[in-house]
Protein backbone atom coordinates (compact mmCIF):
# COMPACT_ATOMS: atom_id res chain seq x y z
CA UNK A 1 0.00 0.00 0.00
CA UNK A 2 1.40 3.55 -0.85
CA UNK A 3 -0.04 6.68 -1.30
CA UNK A 4 -2.50 6.41 2.33
CA UNK A 5 -2.85 8.10 5.40
CA UNK A 6 -4.48 7.42 8.85
CA UNK A 7 -7.18 9.81 10.50
CA UNK A 8 -8.95 9.54 13.47
CA UNK A 9 -12.22 11.74 13.54
CA UNK A 10 -11.54 12.19 17.70
CA UNK A 11 -14.65 11.96 20.39
CA UNK A 12 -15.31 15.34 20.86
CA UNK A 13 -16.24 15.97 16.96
CA UNK A 14 -18.08 12.46 16.82
CA UNK A 15 -20.12 13.52 20.03
CA UNK A 16 -21.26 16.64 18.32
CA UNK A 17 -22.37 15.31 15.17
CA UNK A 18 -19.53 16.40 12.86
CA UNK A 19 -18.40 13.19 11.55
CA UNK A 20 -20.80 13.27 8.33
CA UNK A 21 -19.69 17.04 7.52
CA UNK A 22 -16.00 16.38 8.27
CA UNK A 23 -15.79 13.17 5.82
CA UNK A 24 -17.61 15.66 2.98
CA UNK A 25 -14.95 17.82 3.35
CA UNK A 26 -12.65 14.71 3.49
CA UNK A 27 -14.05 13.09 0.41
CA UNK A 28 -13.97 16.45 -1.44
CA UNK A 29 -10.79 17.21 -1.48
CA UNK A 30 -10.07 14.09 -3.38
CA UNK A 31 -9.14 11.37 -0.86
CA UNK A 32 -11.08 7.96 -1.27
CA UNK A 33 -11.68 6.11 1.91
CA UNK A 34 -10.18 2.62 2.06
CA UNK A 35 -11.38 1.51 5.56
CA UNK A 36 -13.52 3.11 7.93
CA UNK A 37 -14.84 1.84 11.74
CA UNK A 38 -16.24 3.32 14.65
CA UNK A 39 -14.46 2.50 17.35
CA UNK A 40 -14.43 3.29 21.40
CA UNK A 41 -10.63 2.46 22.55
CA UNK A 42 -10.20 1.67 25.95
CA UNK A 43 -7.32 3.27 27.61
CA UNK A 44 -4.75 0.83 26.96
CA UNK A 45 -5.56 0.82 23.36
CA UNK A 46 -5.23 4.85 23.22
CA UNK A 47 -2.00 4.37 25.13
CA UNK A 48 -0.40 2.73 22.95
CA UNK A 49 -1.63 4.26 19.56
CA UNK A 50 -0.18 7.65 21.13
CA UNK A 51 2.99 5.66 22.48
CA UNK A 52 5.18 8.16 21.00
CA UNK A 53 4.17 10.96 22.98
CA UNK A 54 5.05 8.22 26.33
CA UNK A 55 7.51 11.35 28.05
CA UNK A 56 5.30 14.38 26.88
CA UNK A 57 3.11 16.16 29.51
CA UNK A 58 0.52 15.94 28.36
CA UNK A 59 0.06 11.76 27.34
CA UNK A 60 -2.13 10.95 30.31
CA UNK A 61 -4.80 13.86 29.54
CA UNK A 62 -4.40 12.66 25.50
CA UNK A 63 -4.88 8.92 26.30
CA UNK A 64 -7.88 9.94 28.86
CA UNK A 65 -9.43 11.72 25.88
CA UNK A 66 -9.21 9.77 23.27
CA UNK A 67 -10.83 7.14 25.61
CA UNK A 68 -13.75 9.11 26.22
CA UNK A 69 -16.00 7.66 23.47
CA UNK A 70 -16.01 6.32 19.81
CA UNK A 71 -13.84 7.56 17.48
CA UNK A 72 -13.56 7.05 13.42
CA UNK A 73 -10.43 5.85 12.17
CA UNK A 74 -10.34 5.74 8.66
CA UNK A 75 -7.82 4.64 6.00
CA UNK A 76 -7.63 7.44 3.08
CA UNK A 77 -5.97 7.15 -0.54
CA UNK A 78 -4.64 9.98 -2.55
CA UNK A 79 -1.35 11.10 -4.20
CA UNK A 80 1.00 12.25 -1.44
CA UNK A 81 -1.80 11.25 1.00
CA UNK A 82 -0.06 12.13 4.14
CA UNK A 83 1.07 15.92 3.21
CA UNK A 84 -1.94 16.41 1.53
CA UNK A 85 -4.44 15.63 4.41
CA UNK A 86 -2.33 17.50 6.91
CA UNK A 87 -2.36 20.30 4.76
CA UNK A 88 -6.21 19.83 4.65
CA UNK A 89 -6.49 19.70 8.29
CA UNK A 90 -4.37 21.98 9.46
CA UNK A 91 -2.06 22.92 12.42
CA UNK A 92 -2.31 20.98 15.60
CA UNK A 93 -3.65 23.63 17.33
CA UNK A 94 -6.84 24.50 15.82
CA UNK A 95 -6.44 28.51 16.88
CA UNK A 96 -3.04 28.35 14.25
CA UNK A 97 -4.78 26.49 11.68
CA UNK A 98 -5.69 28.08 8.18
CA UNK A 99 -9.22 29.41 7.36
CA UNK A 100 -10.95 26.26 5.98
CA UNK A 101 -8.86 23.59 7.83
CA UNK A 102 -11.05 21.08 9.38
CA UNK A 103 -9.19 21.81 13.08
CA UNK A 104 -9.98 25.22 12.04
CA UNK A 105 -13.95 24.56 11.18
CA UNK A 106 -14.53 21.78 13.56
CA UNK A 107 -11.13 21.78 16.48
CA UNK A 108 -11.84 23.54 20.03
CA UNK A 109 -8.38 23.34 21.86
CA UNK A 110 -5.06 21.69 21.17
CA UNK A 111 -6.18 18.02 22.73
CA UNK A 112 -9.71 18.67 21.16
CA UNK A 113 -8.57 19.29 17.98
CA UNK A 114 -10.79 17.11 15.68
CA UNK A 115 -8.95 14.84 14.24
CA UNK A 116 -5.81 13.03 13.55
CA UNK A 117 -3.38 12.58 10.78
CA UNK A 118 -0.26 10.20 10.11
CA UNK A 119 3.09 12.24 10.12
CA UNK A 120 4.90 10.24 7.96
CA UNK A 121 4.57 7.47 5.19
CA UNK A 122 5.85 4.20 7.69
CA UNK A 123 3.80 5.70 10.50
CA UNK A 124 0.47 5.43 7.69
CA UNK A 125 1.26 1.83 7.85
CA UNK A 126 1.51 1.03 11.41
CA UNK A 127 -1.50 2.88 12.06
CA UNK A 128 -3.16 1.73 9.47
CA UNK A 129 -2.40 -1.85 10.83
CA UNK A 130 -3.51 -0.85 14.37
CA UNK A 131 -7.48 -0.57 13.53
CA UNK A 132 -7.61 -2.17 10.16
CA UNK A 133 -6.73 -6.02 9.25
CA UNK A 134 -5.25 -5.82 6.01
CA UNK A 135 -8.88 -7.92 4.95
CA UNK A 136 -11.17 -5.04 5.79
CA UNK A 137 -8.66 -2.31 4.01
CA UNK A 138 -10.37 -2.21 0.45
P1 LIG B 1 -2.50 14.38 17.08
O1 LIG B 1 -2.17 14.81 15.69
O2 LIG B 1 -3.57 13.38 17.25
O3 LIG B 1 -1.16 13.84 17.80
C1 LIG B 1 -0.93 13.95 19.20
C2 LIG B 1 -1.96 14.78 19.90
O4 LIG B 1 -1.61 15.27 21.18
C3 LIG B 1 -2.20 16.04 19.09
O5 LIG B 1 -2.91 15.71 17.91
C4 LIG B 1 -2.93 16.93 20.09
O6 LIG B 1 -4.33 16.79 20.04
C5 LIG B 1 -2.46 16.39 21.44
N1 LIG B 1 -1.75 17.37 22.24
C6 LIG B 1 -2.13 17.80 23.45
N2 LIG B 1 -1.25 18.68 23.93
C7 LIG B 1 -0.28 18.84 23.01
C8 LIG B 1 0.92 19.63 22.92
N3 LIG B 1 1.29 20.44 23.91
N4 LIG B 1 1.67 19.54 21.81
C9 LIG B 1 1.30 18.69 20.79
N5 LIG B 1 0.18 17.91 20.83
C10 LIG B 1 -0.61 17.99 21.91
Amino acid sequence: MSNITLTIIKPDAVKDGHTGAILDQIIKAGFKVKAMKLKHLSAAEAGKFYEVHKERPFYNDLVKYMSSGPVVPAVLEKDDAVASFRTLIGATNPANADEGTIRKNFGKSLESNAIHGSDSNENALIEAGFFFAGTEIY
